[in-house]
C-alpha cells in the first residue's frame, strides 16, 4: 500500500493524489510531506530503524537545509524542491556510487520534463548551462544510507543570497518555465528506482556512459580543493569506486572527496565553480 502524509496542525494526514500518479515500485511507497522542517535530513534521521527501504521525507521549505562541505542549502518555501531517501538494503556497492547514480537519475528525469540538456560534476552536482541548479547530499547512518536532494525550481536570481547568485540557477531562471514540484518529484523518484536498481545488478558500468555524457569537466584540466590542499590536473572522470580519477604532474590520483573550484574543456570557456 502506498502512502502519502501530510502533517497538519492536528498531525499527519493521509493524502493520496500525488501517489496514485507515481509509477514506482518500492521507492517512496510512504512519503511524509512536511510544511516546514530544519531539514529533511534530520527528519529522516528519525527512522532509520523503523522506516522502510525508500522512504521519502519531502518539505515546503526548510529553515536549516544543509549542503556538501558544511554548506547552507537555500531552501524557501514552494520554490524549490527538498526531499531525502532512506535506502536500507542491499547497500551492495560502494556508497559513492550511489550519488553517481541520483545525480544521473535527477538529470535524466530533469532532461525528461524540460526537454533540455543538464549537466553533471563530480561528485554529484547537476548543472543547467553551467551553473549549478541542484544538489545531492549523502549522509551514511547505519543501517542506512540518506540521500538529500535539493533542485531549484523557481527561484528568481535576484532571490539568491549574493554568495551563489553567480554560480546558481533555477529552471525558471535558464528557460523561463514554471514546472510544477510535484511533476518533477515524480519523475525524478522513477529513473532513481531504475537507477537503484541498475546500479545493483550491473555496478558502475550500468552508470559510466550516462556519466560520461554529460559530465562538464571530462577530459579537460579542473583545479580541485581536497580539504585544505589545492589539486590540478586532467580530469578522467569517476573510477569504479565513485572516486575522481585525477591525471597530475606527479601522476594518477584517486580523489575520495573534495570540489571542482574550475574546469575547463578544451575550445570551451573556463568555468568557475557552480
Ligand atoms: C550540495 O551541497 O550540493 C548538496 C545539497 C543538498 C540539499 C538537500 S535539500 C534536501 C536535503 N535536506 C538538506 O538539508 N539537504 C538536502
Amino acid at each position: 500500500m502506498r502512502s502519502f502524509l501530510k502533517d497538519t496542525k492536528e498531525g499527519l494526514e493521509s493524502s493520496s493524489s500525488f501517489a496514485s500518479r507515481l509509477a514506482t515500485k518500492w521507492l517512496a511507497k510512504k512519503i511524509i510531506f512536511f510544511r516546514e522542517l530544519t531539514s529533511t535530513q534530520d527528519e529522516i534521521k528519525k527512522y532509520i530503524f523503523t522506516g522502510e527501504n525508500g522512504l521519502v521525507v519531502w518539505a515546503d521549505r526548510q529553515t536549516q537545509g544543509r549542503g556538501r562541505l558544511s554548506r547552507n542549502w537555500y531552501s524557501p518555501r514552494a520554490a524549490g524542491l527538498y526531499f531525502s531517501l532512506l535506502l536500507k538494503e542491499p547497500l551492495a556497492r560502494p556508497l559513492p556510487l550511489y550519488g553517481l547514480a541520483t545525480a544521473i537519475g535527477v538529470a535524466k528525469a530533469l532532461e525528461e520534463v524540460v526537454k533540455i540538456p543538464f549537466q553533471l560534476k563530480w561528485p554529484n552536482d547537476i548543472l543547467l548551462r553551467g551553473r549549478k541548479v541542484g544538489g545531492i547530499l549523502l549522509e551514511a547512518v547505519s543501517p542506512a544510507l540518506i540521500i538529500g536532494i535539493g533542485i531549484n525550481v523557481s527561484f528568481r536570481r535576484e532571490d539568491f543570497p549574493p554568495e551563489i547568485k553567480e554560480k546558481a540557477t533555477s529552471i525558471f531562471e535558464e528557460t523561463g518555465l514554471l514546472i510544477s514540484r510535484a511533476r518533477i518529484l515524480r519523475a525524478v523518484l522513477k529513473k532513481l528506482e531504475d537507477y537503484y536498481e541498475l546500479l545493483l545488478k550491473e555496478g558502475f558500468p550500468a552508470l559510466e556512459k550516462e556519466w560520461q555524457e554529460r559530465d562538464v569537466a571530462l577530459g579537460g584540466r579542473v583545479v580541485l580543493r581536497r580539504g585544505d590542499q589545492v589539486l590540478t590536473g586532467f580530469s578522467l572522470g569517476p573510477s569504479s569506486d565513485g572516486a575522481l580519477l585525477l591525471k597530475t604532474p606527479q601522476g594518477l590520483l584517486k580523489v575520495h572527496s573534495g570540489e571542482i573550484l574550475m574546469w575547463e574543456v578544451p575550445g570551451w570557456e573556463k568555468h568557475r565553480a557552480a
